[in-house]
């Protein structure tokens, strides 16, 4: 603990602060107090303030059917007003979307042509694939330009956008295309990683199977490859486009419109498909890139994230187009042809705010420990980090070497449900601390709270980080099932006798009140800042025909952080790989990302008389800790010492 209290603290750079838009704690803290004490007024200046209205708004916040709540009622707009038609004046020529790709091809899109190609998709999905508002559109892409008009198409005509990530296998895109009922995938005929192409038409023709709500499959060509075509199904991108007209009027949306549904995984049973709508989100997108990032209107924006995360919905797609910045979208490998890449880029493309995940942090660093002293990096203000506790030693070479220690880092927590960060240091105004998140950003009620008591807990202690109020950027609903909605997130903490937000995570205060998040209390992994949750590993291990049990848990991994750990009983017979088999499953299953790096065989798993798995004691074990809890209460006691020997 007394570490954590005597962490090192780094005062924000006095000459950046100068301009920063949030320039000290004292503002902060202004900030804050207003918006404790008029929590209202505080959102809806600000929603009156930054966004263009058709129709303005009438009342702010409406709790009374918590936590189904909505803001900015009576309210009409477009999300892709607000990051397009509303620039063209002022910035139409200026760079909208800079394109790096894999190859080191680059295009630049100006808010113009960006404009000019979303009518043009938003008339394509309306008159070629019969898409209305309400409906549902996978997009299944690579990191292309095209990506981000897809998204940005379905908002102009009110279409919701289920984004599904490209390393997904078919069988995880059937699961979410059904789980949406959408009509449409959007996917391309290849793209390119490491200079060679890479495939994403077969994932999605094996996911459309008999009875599939999918109608047609818009093909967009990257590059060209050679890929099955179903007649009266699949649609070319490029012969449809020609001939639209790039004049689309975009729909009239109500603030409390569904945007887009994003598939996250919880700890029990199917990932949950995580509903955004217009107003609240596209509102918060906007004022952290101003806050967090202190983008200014001449800045060159790069979140390395994929736009199949949230982070890549929010920071590489809406909050920079929102806000008129220019943002940096890139195909390839951040690693390849060397761990310089990244340094080149912003050298290259003079990149004011880098935003990337500690896993990639730990990557560039091992692999290229002094590749950015070979680049002019001068151009960099704020480095940002995000999907998973950072290390110090990562933290430390990202501030000296990348940042040459004159850069604040924001480590930013946030969520998928969250829709932007919730706690984070402002670059201009924090005083920031290794590997530390700092405070809640102005607006948002975050308190670590007692699970128990719901009374906040003291310095030192640890807790629940949880929200105390509705926020403008809050899930509103699990896609068709509004109850796993309130028993997934309203239903663990309770303050002063009414439920409050809590996001799974634990978190712990210092003695300045800054909140460190030490990681998720259920049984969600992060592997690489990506959240895996058990229950789907397990469904798809226990796939396999000689496999009785299994119970997977994370541990600690050098690179990606977390990694995951598998537990399994088989039925029959010693191992004969089947730890292959199994792994060649959950590829099939889920993906690459979920691949266990160890998988022990015992005889049983540690479980209770009522037939629970002991979890945290697997936990242990695998992190090689003695074992202290009480094993008595265990159906089989000896097994953990059993289990335990295996995993020396
Ligand atoms: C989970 C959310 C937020 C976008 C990417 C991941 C963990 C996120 C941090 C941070 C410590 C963090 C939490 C959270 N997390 N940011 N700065 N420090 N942990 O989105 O897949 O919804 O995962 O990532 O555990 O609950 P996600």
């Amino acid at each position: 603990m007394s570490d954590l209290h005597n962490r090192k603290v780094y005062q924000p750079n006095p000459e950046f602060a100068k301009n920063a838009n949030i320039k000290s704690m004292d503002e902060y803290h202004a900030l804050q107090n207003k918006a404790i004490e008029n929590y209202e007024g505080f959102w809806g200046d600000y929603a009156k303030e930054k966004l263009d209205w058709i129709e303005p708004f009438t009342n702010t916040l409406d709790e009374s059917n918590f936590p189904f709540v909505k803001w900015f009622d009576g309210g009409k707009l477009n999300v892709s007003v607000q990051c397009i038609d509303r620039h063209l004046k002022r910035r139409g020529e200026k760079t909208a979307i800079l394109f790096e790709g894999d190859r080191g091809d680059v295009q630049k899109i100006t808010y113009n042509e960006l404009s000019r190609s979303v009518n043009k998709f938003a008339n394509l999905l309306k008159e070629d694939l019969n898409v209305k508002k309400g409906d549902r559109v996978v997009i299944y892409m690579p990191m292309i330009p095209e990506a981000a008009y897809a998204m940005l198409a379905c908002a102009r005509i009110g279409a919701i956008h289920s984004i599904v990530f490209g390393g997904f296998s078919s069988a995880a895109l059937k699961d979410r295309i059904e789980d949406a009922d959408a009509k449409i995938v959007i996917t391309a005929d290849g793209a390119y990683r490491k200079t060679k192409p890479y495939m994403l038409k077969p994932v999605v023709d094996a996911a459309i199977t008999e009875g599939s709500p999918i109608e047609k499959v818009l093909v967009v060509e990257r590059n060209n490859e050679e890929v099955t075509w179903v007649e009266g199904r699949d649609v070319s991108y490029t012969k449809l486009i020609k001939d639209k007209s790039d004049v689309c009027a975009p729909e009239v949306m109500d603030s409390e419109d569904p945007l887009f549904l994003l598939y996250t995984s919880g700890s029990t049973g199917k990932p949950k498909g995580v509903q955004h709508n217009s107003a609240g989100y596209i509102l918060w997108a906007q004022m952290t890139m101003e806050w967090v990032f202190d983008v200014k209107e001449t800045d060159v924006f790069w979140c390395t994230a994929d736009i199949g995360w949230i982070t890549g919905h929010t920071y590489i797609v809406y909050g920079p187009l929102a806000m008129g910045a220019t943002t940096l979208m890139f195909e390839g490998v951040i690693t390849y042809p060397d761990a310089g890449r990244p340094w080149k880029m912003v050298q290259d493309h003079k990149i004011n705010q880098f935003y990337t995940a500690p896993t990639a942090i730990r990557v560039l660093h091992k692999m290229g420990e002094n590749e950015p002293s070979k680049y002019d990096m001068s151009s960099l203000k704020v480095l940002g980090t995000v999907g998973e506790p950072i290390d110090p030693p990562a933290w430390k070479w990202y501030y000296e070497e990348v940042g040459s220690s004159k850069c604040a880092i924001v480590d930013t927590y946030w969520q998928t449900e969250t829709g932007g960060h919730i706690v984070s240091p402002l670059p201009g105004a924090t005083p920031i601390k290794p590997a530390c998140a700092t405070l809640p950003l102005p607006g948002i009620m975050g308190e670590i709270l007692d699970p128990e008591t719901g009374q906040k807990v003291g310095a030192g202690e640890s807790g629940y980080m949880c929200i105390t109020r509705p926020w403008p950027s809050m899930i509103r609903g699990v896609w068709g099932d509004p109850e796993r909605f309130v028993k997934s997130y309203f239903g663990d903490v309770k303050k002063d006798g009414k439920a409050v937000y809590f996001t799974g995570d634990g978190a712990t205060y210092d003695k300045d009140e800054y909140i460190t998040i030490t990681g998720r209390t259920d049984d969600v992994i992060n592997v690489s800042g990506h959240r895996m949750g058990t229950a789907e590993v397990e469904a798809a291990i226990l796939k396999h025909k000689n496999v009785a049990e299994v119970a997977v848990v994370g541990r600690k991994h050098t690179i990606k952080g977390e990694c995951i750990f598998a537990y399994v009983v088989l039925k029959s017979g010693e191992e004969t790989g089947e730890k292959k088999e199994i792994n060649a499953f959950i590829k099939q299953e889920i993906g690459s990302i979920a691949i266990c790096d160890d998988m022990v065989f015992t005889s049983g798993l540690p479980k209770t008389r009522s037939g629970k798995i002991m979890r945290r004691i697997l936990r242990s074990i695998a992190k090689g800790e003695a074992i202290t809890q009480d094993i008595s209460t265990l159906e089989d006691p000896s097994i953990v010492a059993k289990i335990s020997e295996m995993v020396k």
